[in-house]
């Protein structure tokens, strides 16, 4: 075996991965070997900022319980969750394009009935969102099922607030009609920040970046013999869309909310009047 030294340090370490019965992990080893100490060479990294690096990565994993996790926030910080995502869910520009999933769709949606609304205190500006599940050649897909969550008018999701949102607020599971059509009521979500008070907190605040996402609505949409999609609906006049900390914004997501003042309207949607409405059509590929 060839010596250790700082000019073949890379092809030293990966040599030792060459008898790894599984030629994927060898080649994933391989790799991270080769970019790692091309990283440490690039920034000729000190002691003290080894040190360093290895107390961060140290807290990050004491930071993560059942409820936290910690370095799923660091990766989606450096954007390789959204890289990963992008990677792994190629469109083509043949269906609507993926975003990650986030950490809040951690409870079931309730199958609710189209047309009911997702608001359960009611609080907010109220919304009407409609759409059209369709495949990628535009052909209704009948009986698709939408799949949403959403923060309140004060950025929380019902998990963070027990007790202050009633249980399952602002989730729904809706069935497309024959025509791959989809409507329900709900308030626009505001923007809010990701956990800030660990780790990853402290790097966003060493490097001058907010934790903030714009406003979104999460939909997984999902039709037989199809691919599903995991994305977001983003609220065009929110704050951050051209700063969300975990980078999952993509221009094909974002859609105007513009008011409608209309007693007609809103009394045929079952809102008050005025009122703001969405449409978003989802394009599914083919499995
Ligand atoms: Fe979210």
């Amino acid at each position: 075996m060839e010596l250790f030294s700082e000019r073949r340090s890379a092809d030293v370490v990966a040599a030792s991965f060459a008898a790894t019965p599984d030629p994927r992990l060898r080649d994933v080893l391989t790799a991270l070997v080769r970019h790692l100490h091309a990283f440490v060479k690039e920034v000729e990294l000190t002691e003290e900022e080894w040190s360093a690096a290895i107390g961060f990565l140290t807290r990050t994993g004491q930071q993560c319980d059942d409820v936290r996790q910690e370095f799923v926030l660091l990766s989606d910080v450096l954007g390789v969750s959204m890289l990963v995502e992008t990677i792994n869910h190629r469109t083509g520009g043949a269906s609507t394009e993926s975003t990650v999933l986030g950490p809040f769709h951690m409870v079931e949606s309730p199958p609710r009935e189209l047309g009911d609304t997702i608001a359960l205190d009611g609080k907010g500006e109220p919304c009407l969102i409609t759409g059209q599940v369709t495949g990628p050649g535009g052909e209704p897909l009948p009986g698709a099922q939408v799949d949403v969550w959403q923060a309140n008018a004060d950025g929380f999701y019902d998990v963070q607030q027990p007790g202050v949102q009633p249980e399952l607020n602002l989730r729904g599971l809706f069935t497309a009609d024959e025509d791959g059509r989809f409507w329900f009521r709900t308030i626009v979500p505001r923007y809010y920040p990701i956990p800030d008070d660990g780790p990853v907190g402290e790097l966003l605040a060493a490097t001058g970046r907010h934790p903030n996402r714009p406003a979104h609505v999460h939909f997984i949409v999902t039709a037989p013999g199809h691919r599903p999609v995991t994305t977001h609906l983003f609220v065009d006049d929110s704050p951050y869309l051209d700063s969300d900390a975990v980078f999952g914004v993509k221009e094909s997501l974002v859609r105007s909310f513009p008011v409608v003042d209309d007693a007609r309207r809103a009394a045929e949607a079952g809102l008050p009047n005025p009122f703001r409405t969405v449409h978003f059509d989802v394009a599914l590929l083919r499995e």
